[in-house]
């Protein structure tokens, strides 16, 4: 024994200290946790990435127990759901948690994405943290859709051919780009396998890794504050910043209380309305898919609804797709087309609290128009506020850099 001891050395300071000799987990701990130093005057905005996490988490354990009853076939599939429904102990509450839980991702990436825009967080240093988030953005809206096709319901079949088709409209490429996201020559079991591989194995891994290097890239640079203020140009004789507080235990109690206002607001509507009217699960959902009768209006899940508005507001196929896709990728470019030199909503002039203001309720009607009918008023309504959505973008260089700002403080603005 006190040769082996002498050979691999005593175990000194118990458990932490053997993982550390191997590990570093109390580096990183303090650099990731117990001191890493975000702004004291954090408001309720900065709540959703937690929130996000929480979200995340609920999904991949939900989504396990799914897998272990759900069938990928065009011929089990919408019966196991029903099995999973009915039979399953406590099926009925995983599915609910799992279909709230998707709408409720959305619900906290946008509120989280639009904190980005009121703080100017997106702007240096942060530009990397903002392309990773839409990068996890767009994993997340693949991830939605693939998922939306495995009830095989007759929304998700007929939701699933228009969206796929919409590729048929890229010139040269495209019908055989619609076959290879297909895999036939219509939706159909083979679509419906390989859409089950993304849904539960490719695109969760993707969210999972881009989140952790998301966090590490937002570690990196310090995370941004409701002023707007660089707190590391402040710090005390310790180096530590002055209007800094530790994540924990500071933020990790407040996020704590989020978290728990969140879930009492997320059971209410997985217990008393997990359709929620039909907005969450759509009501021709509840019927098989049929490959010869299409339902009256196909529209997809409210959170793709802006982007469908757009798409339908341009007669032109290619166009649609054109546009489409522009609204979806133009946010990506942020960073660099706000020429502001004040990030802070707090500071900024009445230019881009004008533009914001008018953004979000071009978006939210965009999003109400989506699940509308495409005639009449509807469609001329869309061009009108698709026309608003891109010059939001478009005309931003201007804007932000004629934008007549306030002077910014020192010092972070904290009322305890
Ligand atoms: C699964 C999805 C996501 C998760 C789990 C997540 C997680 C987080 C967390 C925990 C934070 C730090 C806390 C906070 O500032 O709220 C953060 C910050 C940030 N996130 Fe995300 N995020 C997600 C998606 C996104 C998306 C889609 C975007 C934008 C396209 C985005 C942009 C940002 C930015 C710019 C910051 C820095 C904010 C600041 O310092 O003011 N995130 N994220």
């Amino acid at each position: 024994m006190a040769r082996i001891e002498a050979e691999i050395g005593k175990p000194q300071g118990g458990f932490v200290k053997w993982i550390d000799d191997r590990f570093p987990f109390t580096s990183t701990m303090k650099y990731h946790v117990t001191e890493y130093y975000a702004s004291k005057n954090f408001n309720w905005w900065y709540v959703f990435g937690v929130l996000a996490f929480v979200v995340l988490a609920i999904q991949l354990l939900t989504g396990i127990f799914l897998t272990m009853n759900y069938k990928p076939s065009a011929d089990d599939a919408f019966a196991s759901v029903e099995y999973i429904m009915r039979d399953v102990e406590w099926g009925w509450l995983i599915r609910y948690l799992h279909s709230t839980g998707a709408s409720f991702f959305f619900i906290v990436v946008y509120l989280h994405m639009f904190r980005a825009m009121l703080y100017g967080s997106y702007k240096k240093p942060r530009e990397l943290i903002w392309l990773i988030g839409m990068l996890i953005f767009f994993v997340l809206m693949a991830e939605a859709f693939a998922g939306y096709l495995l009830p095989w319901g007759q929304m998700s079949y007929w939701g699933a051919q228009v969206i796929i088709s919409l590729f048929g409209a890229i010139p040269w490429v495209g019908e055989a780009l619609v076959e290879i996201i297909r895999g036939d020559y219509s939706i159909s079991d083979i679509t419906l396998n390989r859409f089950f591989a993304l849904h539960v194995i490719v695109l969760p891994l993707a969210l999972i890794g881009l989140v952790f290097v998301h966090i590490v890239a937002l570690h990196e640079v310090g995370s941004n504050n409701p002023d707007g203020i660089d707190i590391k140009k402040n710090k005390d004789a310790s180096g530590k910043p002055i209007d800094g507080i530790a994540f924990h235990p500071y933020h990790t109690s407040k996020d704590l209380v989020a978290i728990i206002v969140f879930l009492m607001i997320f059971c209410s509507v997985v217990f008393f309305a997990p359709d929620m009217g039909g907005y969450f699960l759509e009501h021709a959902n509840f019927e098989p898919a049929n490959m010869t009768a299409t339902p009256e209006h196909i529209a997809p899940v409210w959170y793709f609804t802006p982007y469908y508005a757009i798409l339908r507001a341009v007669p032109s196929k290619l166009w649609g797709f054109v546009l489409f896709a522009m609204a979806v990728v133009l946010p990506v470019f942020l960073p660099w087309l706000d020429r502001c030199r004040v990030r802070s909503i707090r500071y900024r002039g009445w230019m881009y609290k004008t533009a914001l203001s008018v953004f979000v309720i071009t978006f939210v009607t965009l999003l109400w128009l989506g699940m509308q009918p495409a005639e009449g008023v509807y469609v001329r309504m869309a061009q009108f506020f698709s026309v608003l959505y891109f010059a939001f973008f478009i005309l931003m260089p201007f804007y932000t850099s004629r934008d007549k700002t306030k002077p910014v403080p020192d010092r972070v603005v904290y009322h305890g």
